[in-house]
């Protein structure tokens, strides 16, 4: 099995002394780690740990999924993804590592549909979509959890008037509806119109819900081995199956990250070395920033805890942010994603023979020289004495992205519990959600419209 692998040496004292955790902390700190394991075992599956299940519970689910996206690759030229946040990323992401880095310009015979994610509500990305797809042969994808999202449902509303306009009745054919079952106002549009529909399991939130029909529809769409990325995700949960850190790479990592955070270690930077995992770090960012960040914890104490996420990009971002990562403050935990086996490679040609100092390159491959990179880099953060941690994929496979997506999501819910804070809401974001609905005057909000109302008004001399 292609296992992904975890090596937190350069987090330990032994590699950069007094930065770093000693062995006897973390053997100390066994006890914080096995009561987060077991909040977790006792509670997976139920409330809001619903995502863990999802490896295991869907295989009806997948059958249907997968016909879906047969006649989707049939009978359309484009698929669009409608949502943000946690019903956007994850499909970004994965279709980034698992499909051609330039997929959607590739010539027809060499592709299947195109692929759009409308994560903004900018009207100038709006315009631009339109102009290169043909709604006619576009199924739009809309997906929000809770079925009241400002953004999701605006865009719904400007493509189902674009789509009655252009197709009449028939234009139901063209959309898939993926929400709460029970909750929200885009399910009782789903069931008045007809659209097929997809369901997101009450216990499954935004960014824990990559592996439901969330991602797992548009990944079919898009041919990716959508049932490998769930075995992948198993596999990762099998392997988190023991109380004791040294063999539970998820809880380790959030067991180092909890005493990287009480060391004053405030930012994650999650740093792929690799294009195609680029969006994984956007993903992560999301998980980590909006699972830990919060104001209280379980005992309604105020902690104003979680660590900033940063994404970065090897090699790119070793000509902008490294500079700061190995000379700036002893603030961060550097995450980086190597991959061991590219899926291709080009070999560095001759032709500068004379020219010692560029020809030591010739001959090389590329990914020779980004894993060379990402060893120097690996050695420089370490030789400056700053924690940072490796995870190694053996190739980015459908497998080893589910093992992935699965162990960062264990590794937040771990992380969460040491914490003792809700990991699975986000009432930071519901308040800016609630500020927008009282701005545009939605009926039921009038109270929080009376509180912005009342706040202080900006001041002319502070705008210059
Ligand atoms: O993680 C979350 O729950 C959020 O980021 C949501 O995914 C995001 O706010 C979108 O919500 P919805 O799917 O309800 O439109």
């Amino acid at each position: 099995m292609e296992a992904i692998k975890f090596d937190f040496n350069n987090m330990m004292s032994d590699f950069i002394g007094e930065q770093g955790i000693e062995e006897k902390e973390l053997v100390g700190a066994s006890d914080v780690a096995k009561k987060a394991f077991d909040f977790f075992k006792a509670n997976r599956g139920t409330a809001m740990m619903g995502w863990a299940d999802l490896p295991y519970n869907q295989d009806e689910i997948v059958g249907d999924i997968l016909t879906t996206a047969k006649s989707v690759q049939k009978d359309f030229d484009n698929f669009v993804v409608l949502g943000i946040g946690g019903s956007a990323l994850g499909p970004i992401a994965v279709f980034n590592a698992l499909c051609h880095l330039r997929y959607n310009d590739l010539p027809k015979e060499k592709r299947g549909v195109k692929f759009f994610v409308e994560d903004n509500v900018d009207p100038e990305r709006m315009l631009a979509l339109l102009d290169v797809i043909d709604v006619k042969r576009t199924m739009f994808n809309v997906i929000t959890k809770s079925g009241a999202t400002s953004e999701t449902m605006s865009q719904y509303l400007i493509i189902t008037d674009i789509l009655k306009k252009a197709l009449g009745k028939d234009y139901k054919n063209n959309i898939i509806a993926t929400t709460s079952e029970k909750k929200g106002n885009l399910i009782k549009l789903a069931k008045q119109e007809g659209f097929k529909t997809f369901y997101i399991p009450d216990g499954v939130g935004g960014r824990f819900s990559e592996l439901c029909p969330v991602g797992l529809l548009p990944a079919a769409v898009l041919g990716i081995d959508i049932k490998g990325m769930l075995s992948g995700a198993k596999f990762m949960d099998e392997l988190c199956s023991s109380c004791d850190a040294f063999k539970n790479p998820a809880l380790m990592a959030a067991l180092l990250q909890f005493i990287a955070m009480g060391k004053g270690k405030n930012i994650s930077v999650m740093m792929p070395y690799a294009d195609s995992l680029k969006y994984i770090a956007d993903w992560y960012c999301q998980l980590w920033g909006e699972s830990l960040g919060k104001a209280k914890d379980l005992d309604g104490k105020t902690v104003n805890v979680g660590q900033t996420p940063v994404k970065a990009l090897g090699v790119t971002d070793q000509h902008s942010q490294v500079q700061l990562y190995t000379e700036g403050p002893f603030d961060k935990v550097i995450t980086i994603i190597g991959v061991e086996k590219f899926r291709g490679d080009v070999v560095i040609a001759n032709g500068a023979e004379e020219f010692k100092d560029v020809n030591f390159l010739c001959g090389h491959t590329m990914s020779e020289l980004i894993n060379t990179e990402r060893v120097a880099t690996e050695y420089a953060l370490t030789r400056s004495k700053h924690m940072n941690n490796t995870i190694l994929l053996p190739e980015v496979n459908a497998f080893t992205l589910g093992q992935l997506l699965m162990f960062f999501q264990l590794e937040t819910a771990y992380c969460g519990a040491m914490l003792n804070i809700d990991t699975f809401n986000q009432p930071g974001v519901e308040e800016g959600k609630n500020a927008t609905y009282a701005l545009f005057n939605r009926a039921g909000y009038e109270e929080k419209k009376a509180e912005l109302n009342a706040a202080p008004k900006k001041n002319a001399k502070y705008i210059i």
